[in-house]
């Protein structure tokens, strides 16, 4: 077989668990921090398909290990490198919203896309982006869902009311309504600033005694998800659960939501988080299956 699976060892856990369910080996790449916190990494020499397992959380420091990585894997002897980025960073700023910024999403998808020959992510966040593959270009890019295995870790008993907090989070909140054949609704928000956002509620659905579960892509400073599950505690709702894709928040984040009334907060283990409740490995090697045969 002429594939190996290869992280740094801040993301083994989730590595370990994909090299399982594909049947492959795993490295672990060497990372050597000098006293002045350059980096350098040392891969295992491997000629074949190299599947790089790299959630993008803490992009900064990660990103710089990864484009040194790629430059020694490839030297190695690596014939194809496949990134699997569970979390894609840098989406976010997907347009220009002020003269003189920078458009972070294109920078950084040629960073990879120029360096990777396919990108395996999951909910990449696209409000604004209809064409991911523009993005990552020349790569071959797969984006994969979490609905699935997100609405299996929800559950049916008792039916929840799904909840999406913003507009652009109702074709999620439909899929996993559908999923578990439970009603969905949809939130305003409006941005305030880093931390904060003002969320709006019209007419909707009598919440009363209901259990509540508000899903989001991402949970970054809580701001969003905070604000929601008061909203939703305030109309009434007996229960509010919080369930996520990209757990990027800290433990003060965590303490916050509890003490908002959050019952229950899950994530899939696209980022190492203490939430993580849902394995996206099952998905991830689905899609990774052409690898074994190249
Ligand atoms: C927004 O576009 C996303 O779907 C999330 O709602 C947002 O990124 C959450 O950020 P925060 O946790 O900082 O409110």
């Amino acid at each position: 077989m002429s594939a190996v699976v290869q992280a740094f060892a801040a993301d083994q856990l989730g590595a370990a668990r994909l090299a399982a369910t594909l049947g492959l080996e795993l490295k672990i790449v060497q990372l050597h921090v000098f006293p002045d916190r350059e980096v350098l990494p040392t891969v295992a020499p491997f000629v074949g398909t190299v599947i790089a397992y790299c959630p993008l959380n803490q992009p900064n420091a990660k990103l710089v290990s990864l484009m040194l990585a790629c430059d020694a894997w490839r030297r190695a002897g690596a014939t194809r490198l496949v990134l699997v980025a569970p979390y894609m960073c840098y989406l976010r700023q997907d347009t220009l919203f002020a003269p003189g910024q920078a458009l972070s999403r294109d920078v950084i998808g040629r960073l990879l896309g120029e360096r990777f020959d396919r990108i395996v992510t999951v909910e990449p966040h696209l409000h604004r982006t209809s064409d991911l593959g523009a993005v990552f270009a020349p790569a071959q890019v797969t984006a994969l869902s979490a609905a699935g295995p997100l609405a299996g870790a929800i559950g049916a008993d008792p039916t929840p009311v799904v909840i999406g907090p913003d507009g652009e989070s109702e074709p999620w909140a439909r899929a996993i309504g559908e999923a578990l054949g439970a009603p969905h609704m949809t939130l305003q928000k409006t941005r305030q600033g880093d931390h904060r956002v003002h969320l709006a509620l019209d007419g909707g659905r009598d919440l009363k005694g209901r259990r509540a579960v508000i899903i989001d892509d991402i949970c970054s400073s809580g701001g969003t998800l905070e604000a929601a599950t008061a909203l939703v505690l305030a109309q009434g709702a007996e229960q509010v659960e919080i369930a996520v894709v990209h757990a990027l928040f800290d433990w003060a984040t965590a303490r916050r939501l509890a003490e908002a009334g959050a019952s229950r907060v899950i994530s899939t283990d696209t980022c190492p988080h203490p939430s993580n409740a849902v394995a996206m490995a099952p998905i991830l090697a689905a899609a990774l299956t052409q690898e074994m045969s190249t």
